[in-house]
Order: structure tokens, then C-alpha cells, then sequence
């Protein structure tokens, strides 16, 4: 097999501190299954900031292009606060999004076994969860023009941010949600609020009029936006693959997070178009921020950015077999009572970043002998 190349942006916060989890699986990989990558490493965010002046140098964004794949960690911190909107750690991740046409933001939430009792709605009602949220990354109201703030002539100001969907943009990230639909339980319910907005209305015929010519198929379901949170906390096993926009994808794939027990669970993977020559973009990262509030005290949870890590194998380096490995012994891990502080519950094992790195790292010791 070839050398893949790999590019790592640790980020700030919690983002190095859960990113270095992920490095010692990777050299396990390389160590006991002949896993080859060429890994480079660079700043973004507050982290690149403090640097070089930029939330993003373009040479990094150059690098994300010239990658195989992107290992995402988090950007944001409280000390930026002051800088203008442009120069904000986040531009980072909403450049890279863009300047890689990264539309497609794949947000699996799946409830682990032993988590079921870890999350705050009842065991019953999450156990065996398995949903996939697919969120439009690169338009909507993220992008739409106009937008700005404004000084109005009586010297009060305006904040102006517009949802703009194209019949193109839509249609690109259903065909992803229809395609994984058919691999998984073929059901796909689409979320907007057409009974407010014209850009949900287009929203609603495209995916209907795409559905009928090229996905007849799949069962297809429309759903506005505030009753899927709704339905989610009711009875969330009812969705397969939800397909949204980018705001409505953000707020719901966060709330999808706590029913598996933590936002500090939940990878995500965001692809591009497959090209000509069979390449296709793709960014890895969790769903989470860099928590500032716990970073710095070795506590977060490192599971979502090994899970993403993961994807990375399974989506873009097609290694299937490491990345279930992977899963499997994260599943292990917790089956065996460890329990990093947000997934903490009562007579289970309480542990830390490092601690838990290491546990997923013994486990694929276990199952690499097993299954020679
Ligand atoms: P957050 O996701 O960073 O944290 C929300 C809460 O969840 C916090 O209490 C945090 O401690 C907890 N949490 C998150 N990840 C965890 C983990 N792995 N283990 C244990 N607990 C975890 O969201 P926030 O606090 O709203 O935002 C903090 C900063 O991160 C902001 O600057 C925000 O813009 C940024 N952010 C970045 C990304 C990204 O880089 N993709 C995503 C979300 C937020
Ligand atoms: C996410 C984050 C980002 C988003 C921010 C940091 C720009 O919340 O990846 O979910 O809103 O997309
Ligand atoms: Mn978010």
C-alpha cells in the first residue's frame, strides 16, 4: 500500500491535548499493521494567531489541498475575544471548509452499550441509537451575502446574516445522504423550516424532486427544524440519515451528541466532491469544541477525535479493518467501566486524557493477538 499523506491541525484548547491520543494509535498502526503516512503538522487558530498574526496561513490551507486527508483538532479561545470578526480563531475551520469545497459534513451519533446509562435521557430510549446527520458545511447562513453590521443613520447599528440555498448546493449534499442512506436502513428524513423561509421551501422541492429521479428507493421524510429537536429527545431511534442545512446541522448534531452521553464522543468527517481522478477532500474532526473550560487539566475526553480519526481510515484511506479495530476497542474500553469525567457515572472507573488513550491503545494490543 502508499504512503498517505496526513495533515494534523491540533488547534487550541483541548484540541493538542486530545490530538496526541490519536498520534500514539497512529503509531501503533504504523508499528503492528504496516499503516504508511506521511504526517505533517501545523498551527490554527488561536494557536497560528499568536504566531504568525492569522487565524490560518494560506500555506496551511495549501497543505490541506495537497493532503490526502485533514486531522482537525478545535480552534477558539477566550483570549481572542477582542480581535475583529475576520481575525477570530474560528475562521480557521470555516476557511478550510470553503477553500477545500468541504459541503458534505457527516455526523454519526451512535450509542455505545455500555453509555447507554451515561446519557442524560433514559437508558431505553437511546439504547442501540444509530443516526447519522449529514449538515451542509459550505452555504446557508454561514456565507450568504449580504452580511455585515451596520450603522443606521440615527446611529443605531444592524446585524445582517442571510440563508441562501442553491438548487445545486442542495442537491450535492442529499445525493451523500441518499448514497448513505442505502447503506445503512435506507431511510432519510430532511430538515428545514419551510413553513418560514423561501430557501427551506426550495430546500423541500429539491430533495422531493431529486428523491423521485434518482432515489425512489429510499423512504424519504420532511421534518421542520424545531420539531426535529423535539423528536430527537422524544424518540430518536425514529431517524436513520437527517439531512440540513448548516446551522440547523450544527444545533442539532450538538443535541444528537448528549444522547450518546457526551458532546466529547461525537467524530465527524467532511467531505468534498470525489474528483475525476477518484480523489475526494475530506477534513476529520469531533463534533466539539476546544473547551476552554477544562483545557489544560488532562481531563478531556479523547474519544471523538480517535473516532474521527477512525472515519479518516474508513472514508479516505480505505482501511476498513483499522478503523473497526479502532471502534472496537473504544467499545471494549468502556464496556470495561473507564470513564473519562463527562461520561463519568457511579461505580464505573474515572480516568483521564492520557489514561484513556492508553486503554484504547492496550485493547488493539488484545484484539491485534486475537485475531493473528
Ligand atoms: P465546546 O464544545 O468547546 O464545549 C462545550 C462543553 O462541552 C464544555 O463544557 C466542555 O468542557 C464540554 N466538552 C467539549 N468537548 C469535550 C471533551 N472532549 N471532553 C469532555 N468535555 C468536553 O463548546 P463551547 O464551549 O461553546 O466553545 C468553546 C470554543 O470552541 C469557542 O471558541 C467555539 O467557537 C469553539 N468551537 C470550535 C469548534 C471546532 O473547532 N470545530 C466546535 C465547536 C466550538
Ligand atoms: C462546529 C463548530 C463550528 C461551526 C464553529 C467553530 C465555526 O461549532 O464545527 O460545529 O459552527 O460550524
Ligand atoms: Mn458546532
Amino acid at each position: 500500500t502508499s504512503t498517505r499523506k496526513l495533515l494534523v491541525l491540533p488547534g487550541d484548547g483541548i484540541g493538542p491535548e486530545v490530538m496526541r491520543e490519536v498520534a500514539h494509535i497512529a503509531g501503533w498502526l504504523r508499528h503492528h499493521r504496516g499503516l504508511a503516512l506521511d504526517i505533517d503538522e501545523d498551527l490554527v487558530g488561536g494557536a497560528s494567531l499568536a504566531v504568525h498574526g492569522v487565524p490560518i496561513r494560506d500555506a496551511v490551507i495549501e497543505k490541506a489541498k495537497a493532503a490526502d486527508a485533514v486531522l482537525f483538532g478545535s480552534v477558539g479561545d477566550p483570549a481572542w475575544g477582542h480581535v475583529g470578526f475576520d481575525k477570530r480563531p474560528e475562521v480557521a475551520i470555516l476557511k478550510l471548509r470553503q477553500a477545500l469545497d468541504l459541503f458534505a459534513n457527516l455526523r454519526p451519533a451512535q450509542v455505545f452499550d455500555a453509555l447507554a446509562e451515561a446519557s442524560t435521557l433514559k437508558p431505553e430510549i437511546v439504547r442501540g441509537l444509530d443516526i447519522m446527520i449529514v449538515r451542509e458545511t459550505v452555504g446557508g447562513i454561514y456565507f450568504g451575502e449580504p452580511r455585515g453590521i451596520e450603522t443606521l443613520p440615527d446611529g443605531s447599528r444592524r446585524g445582517i446574516n442571510t440563508e441562501v440555498y442553491t438548487t445545486a448546493e442542495i442537491e450535492r449534499v442529499s445525493r451523500v445522504a441518499f448514497d448513505l442512506a442505502r447503506a445503512r436502513s435506507n431511510r432519510v428524513c430532511s430538515v428545514e423550516k419551510c413553513n418560514v423561509m423561501e430557501s427551506g421551501l426550495l430546500w423541500r422541492e429539491v430533495v422531493t424532486d431529486l428523491h423521485k429521479r434518482e432515489y425512489p428507493d429510499v423512504q424519504l421524510s420532511h421534518m421542520l427544524a424545531d420539531n426535529c429537536a423535539m423528536q430527537l429527545v422524544r424518540d430518536p431511534r425514529q431517524f436513520d440519515v437527517i439531512v440540513t442545512g448548516n446551522l440547523f446541522g450544527d444545533l442539532l448534531s450538538d443535541l444528537a451528541s448528549m444522547l450518546t452521553g457526551s458532546l466529547g464522543m461525537l467524530p465527524s468527517a467532511t467531505l468534498g466532491a470525489v474528483q475525476d481522478d477518484g480523489r475526494r477532500a475530506a477534513l476529520y474532526e469531533p463534533i466539539h469544541g476546544s473547551a476552554p473550560d477544562i483545557a489544560g487539566k488532562g481531563i478531556a475526553n479523547p474519544l471523538a477525535q480517535i473516532l474521527s480519526f477512525a472515519m479518516l481510515l474508513r472514508y479516505s484511506f480505505d482501511r476498513e479493518d483499522d478503523a473497526a479495530l479502532i471502534e472496537k476497542a473504544v467499545s471494549n474500553v468502556l464496556a470495561s467501566g473507564l470513564r473519562t469525567a463527562d461520561i463519568m457515572s457511579d461505580g464505573m472507573a474515572r480516568v483521564g486524557t492520557e489514561m484513556m488513550g492508553q486503554a484504547v491503545l492496550r485493547e488493539m494490543d488484545k484484539l491485534n493477538v486475537t485475531q493473528a
